[in-house]
């Protein structure tokens, strides 16, 4: 096994998964003003913090994904955030893309940047204790989009950034995200995400990626937010499982689903779902960032200093879905 292997299996395994806590400092700002908790680098390290030294973590998460302003900061018990992170089993990784800016040629689509001196930079991460890193491509659905070149070029940059990653020693997670919004059908999200995923596996292999040492992280195949169809997790497992199946190769090691907007509860539903009919090799887990923060931050703004009753809030919520990793949730514990 290689060790780029052995890293992701160690973030993914026993029904494990990530904590997506790399919200930019934009991103954040906008989570903490809805709750009316002013955004200040202290409150972003306490909410973090707080999260980060819950009993939790040794249970249920394998990986936290930071944000840069994080990745640098020491927390209150005089460990730097690697640290702390480490010392409860987990991995410490790191967004290493630096936005999804407008594509010229599409202006009405998006291109992640971020590769000018990403080598130095993830030595420096490296130096910090990351041992995985994210990048976030995203599209849209319409009649026209996702367009040629924007499925290419987000592939391509996909691939640029994965070769970085593993020179480094660090697993690269490859997120390309087909946005939820729009009144498409869920057999339109399975033919278009089809479509990106298989096109970054072309564009990986061409560049030489070790398969076994990534983990992809998907949307779920849903239908559109403003779509009238409605569709069951049954059905939401059932594509998945097929899109998956039929784009990615099979040495990838594990499959880590993004929530992408979907509620704490309907995320889990559907990972439950998935693993419930899962039957391929891939490990299919979570990374969410709104599915299990949502509750604790909205418990946690209404008194900054709770930090108990913040961290049994997050507990509760990394459980359902780690059980959820491994098709044993049901709705009764939610309320247990
Ligand atoms: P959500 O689970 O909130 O979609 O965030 C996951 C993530 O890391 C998006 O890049």
């Amino acid at each position: 096994m290689s060790q780029l292997n052995k890293i992701a299996k160690n973030i993914l395994s026993n029904g494990k998964g990530i904590l997506a806590a790399d919200e930019s400092n934009g991103t954040m700002t906008k989570r903490l003003e809805s709750v009316n908790v002013p955004s200040s680098p202290e409150n972003r390290l306490l909410f973090r913090e707080t999260l980060f030294s819950s009993d939790g973590m040794k249970d249920f998460i394998g990986g936290v994904i930071l944000y840069d302003e994080t990745i640098n900061q020491v927390a209150s018990s005089k460990q730097t955030i690697p640290e702390l992170i480490s010392a409860t089993g987990a991995i410490p990784g790191v967004k290493v893309d630096t936005g999804a800016k407008v594509l010229a040629g599409s202006t009405e689509e998006k291109i992640t940047e971020g590769l000018d001196g990403l080598r130095e930079r993830l030595q420096a991460y490296y130096k910090l204790g990351a041992r995985f890193t994210k990048w976030r491509c995203v599209y849209n659905i319409s009649d026209k989009f996702p367009s040629k070149l924007s499925i290419n070029s987000n592939a391509h940059a996909l691939a640029r950034y994965s070769a970085l990653v593993q020179e480094c020693g660090m697993v690269p997670i490859v997120e390309p995200e087909v946005l939820m919004d729009g009144g498409h059908t869920a057999e339109t999200c399975f033919n278009k995400t089809s479509e990106v995923i298989k096109r970054c596996f072309e564009e990986l292999m061409i560049h030489k990626i070790d398969l076994s040492g990534i983990i992809l992280k998907p949307n779920m195949i849903l239908a559109g937010t403003t779509s009238d169809e409605k569709i069951s997790s049954g059905e939401v497992a059932k594509l998945t499982l097929k899109c998956l199946k039929e784009n990615v190769p099979s040495e990838v090691p594990g499959i880590a689903f993004l929530s992408g907007g979907q509620t704490e509860i309907e995320a889990t539903e559907n990972l439950n779902s998935i693993n419930k009919n899962n039957d391929t090799n891939f490990i299919m887990t979570y990374s969410y960032g709104r599915a299990l923060q949502k509750s604790a931050l909205k418990f946690w703004s209404k008194d900054i200093n709770n930090i108990k009753g913040t961290q049994k809030v997050f507990n509760h919520r990394a459980n359902m879905c780690t059980l959820a990793a491994q098709g044993k949730w049901t709705v009764e514990l939610e309320s247990q």
